[in-house]
């Protein structure tokens, strides 16, 4: 050891690890925080009472029967939890090739809305709009006899769907469908119907994605499905296309919009937040949630820091809150 000190020039004029060598010290220098009041907690909703049942491509999710929802959504209060989105899966008698259950003021949804609304009214209730839980075809919309989706005659059935879930005390309409002018038409439905406080937060960026697996195994739609959904839904190569979709929406009265899936697509939310500063949802996805929890559950990876790192990211990407189905965990790890 030289007894000289170097030169200064030797040493790096700026350390950056100065504020991170205490806990105090990057908690305050934190430039995002992640909170329980950041989260949708979607819930699977099924037929019946005190009725359970696993989702075996999504381990630990259960579907629901409306009750448990009702309790579900009471917990999810307690924890902090702003809003709970519903997912029904339809008994396969209640599917028709277009979809009409989605109109049934008494389906799963409107009862599932109602329950929740009694058992805990503080917090709000985001609804799907799309016809894949209803149709035997899996598809979002009608399909015609050459296999074509029908956009403007499927909108008129969204309209109607959402202004059943709307009366049944839906907080947010979520158009999920990829339809082209579906937001405006449905805003225009709720304005004509006097739901002036009923939100919309468009699915604006969706993307075609082999993501949504799982999902579609726990609304019971994926063994219905017929082909893909490639001509509605948007191209994974595609981010311009994402912007443009995400002014429409804006331009047709959406509140706020969402992109999905959600870590394969980080770099859309930070677009979408810069071009537009308004409020942006990302999903994390039936996938995303089957593949992180698979690994956990292999341990090949530390679950509790893997949840919170991957739900920090879609708020340091500009994220304002995150559809995820580690809802309630993470309100538990963070409370
Ligand atoms: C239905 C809908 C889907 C998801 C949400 N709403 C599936 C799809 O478009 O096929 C996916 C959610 C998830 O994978 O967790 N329109």
């Amino acid at each position: 050891m030289s007894p000289v000190p170097k030169p200064a020039a030797a040493y790096p004029a700026t350390r950056l690890r100065r504020p991170r060598a205490h806990a105090w010290s990057r908690a305050l220098f934190a430039e995002v925080a992640l909170s329980p009041a950041d989260f949708i907690w979607p819930l699977f909703v099924t037929d019946g009472t005190g009725e359970r049942t696993a989702v075996p491509t999504m381990p630990g999710v259960e579907r629901l029967s409306v009750d448990l929802v009702a309790e579900a959504a009471k917990e999810a209060e307690g924890l902090g939890i702003p809003c709970i989105a519903l997912f029904p899966n339809t008994p396969p008698e209640r599917r028709t090739a277009d979809g009409r259950e989605a109109l049934n003021p008494d389906n799963l949804t409107c009862r599932a809305i109602k329950a929740i609304k009694n058992a805990a009214p503080g917090i709000g209730v985001l609804t799907d709009v799309a016809l894949d839980p209803y149709t035997t075809h899996g598809h979002d919309g009608l399909l015609a006899e050459d296999g074509r989706i029908l956009n403007d005659e499927t909108i008129e059935m969204l309209q109607g769907q959402a202004l059943v879930q709307a009366r049944a005390g839906a907080d947010i309409i979520a158009p999920s469908d990829m339809m082209d002018g579906r937001v405006g038409a449905i805003r225009k439905v709720l304005e004509a119907g006097s739901f002036h406080d009923v939100q919309i937060m468009s699915y604006a960026a969706k993307y075609a994605s082999a993501f949504y697996g799982p999902f579609r195994d726990a609304v019971g739609s994926g063994g219905f499905l017929k082909g893909d959904k490639k001509t509605y839904q948007m191209n994974p190569a595609n981010a311009d296309e994402a912007l443009r979709e995400v002014a429409l929406d804006i331009a047709e009265g959406a509140d706020s919009v969402m992109v999905k899936p959600g870590m394969p697509y980080l770099d859309v939310i930070a677009r979408v937040k810069d071009a537009f500063n308004i409020p942006v949802f990302a999903y994390q996805v039936s996938g995303e949630y089957a593949m992180l929890e698979t690994a956990a559950r292999a341990g090949l990876i530390e679950r509790d820091r893997m949840i919170i790192e991957a739900l920090t990211a879609f708020r340091r990407a500009g994220c304002s809150g995150i559809l995820t189905y580690y809802a309630r965990d993470a309100a538990r790890l963070l409370g």
